[in-house]
């Protein structure tokens, strides 16, 4: 499949249909962050089966609506439910989200996933600003025709998770009953958790944190120039870490024990925002 600007285009004029605003920060919330959508004020929902040349979300856990509305006074639009590759989307396909984001005008994006302590010294319920990432697995979303429109054919990725926006994070940590890191992600296919030894091997390449998702969203950012901001939450110790074997009922219940305060932590972010991106 080859796609055009038509063909993302096609999404963003039904968004804006219905949606009669521009929304300037997309939040897109991982696998059990998905209460903080509640949060959101004059919510607009529109279900992702609805929206043409979209994706629809096939995870437990994951609700699979767009929800527009208001958060702190700023105009959000906010995926709950995303799209991985292991539910069987071509790296090419998980550009969707970011490029419909584009198209209505978002400022900002912020990206937020459950992911597996590889370093040591993090705990469960940690929360970890990734300043950059390791995918060494599947090829790049952006491979295929370039849509010009977007960016450029070869982009620099240097400033992808963007050094104001991990600032911005830390000063926002102050008060909130979190525990904050900063470190590099790693990407893995999934849908299995990763072997012992592969975690090793992500600790001596330099992760900090390993997951299934986020990778393709950032890559996608990049690409078009879009300011992003990525938060890792802790919801477990990666495989071989601790004696026991990952569940993920583990994964579920970190991630609603700090439901709460991850909640009031993203909306400080978003209200304080307009301080370095929009
Ligand atoms: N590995 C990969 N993805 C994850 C994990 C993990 O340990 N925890 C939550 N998502």
């Amino acid at each position: 499949m080859e796609y055009t600007l038509e063909y993302f285009q096609k999404s963003a004029d039904y968004i804006r249909k219905i949606v009669p605003w521009t929304p300037e920060i997309a939040i897109v919330l991982g696998s059990a962050l998905g209460p903080f959508a509640n949060s959101i004020e004059d919510p607009i929902a529109i279900d992702y089966a609805d929206i043409p040349n979209f994706l629809v979300s096939t995870v437990v856990g994951h609700a699979g609506k767009l929800i527009f509305g208001t958060v702190a006074g700023r105009r959000v639009v906010c995926m709950s439910g995303r799209f991985h590759s292991y539910e069987g989307y071509d790296f090419e396909q998980l550009v969707i989200p970011v490029r419909l984001f584009k198209l209505l005008g978002v400022k900002a994006t912020i990206l937020t996933n459950a992911a597996g302590a590889v370093n040591a010294e993090y705990r469960p319920g940690d929360v970890m600003i990734v300043s950059d990432h390791i995918k060494m697995t599947g090829p790049s979303p952006l491979r295929g025709k370039n849509i010009d429109e977007f960016g450029p054919r070869f982009f620099d990725v240097t400033r992808m998770y963007t050094p104001e926006l991990r600032k911005l994070a830390w000063d926002c940590a102050e008060g909130s009953p979190l525990t904050l890191h900063e470190g590099v992600y790693m990407f893995f296919t999934g849908p299995q958790y990763e072997t012992p030894a592969e975690i090793r091997a992500a600790r001596i390449l330099g992760a900090d944190a390993v997951g299934m998702s986020t990778v393709t969203e950032a890559l996608t950012a990049a690409h078009c120039g879009m300011p992003l901001l990525c938060l890792s939450v802790m919801t477990n110790m990666a495989a071989g870490v601790l004696e026991q074997p990952l569940t993920t009922e583990e994964v579920f219940e970190t991630a609603k024990a700090i439901e709460g305060p991850f909640s009031d932590y993203l909306t400080k972010i978003v209200s304080r925002i307009g301080e370095v991106a929009l």
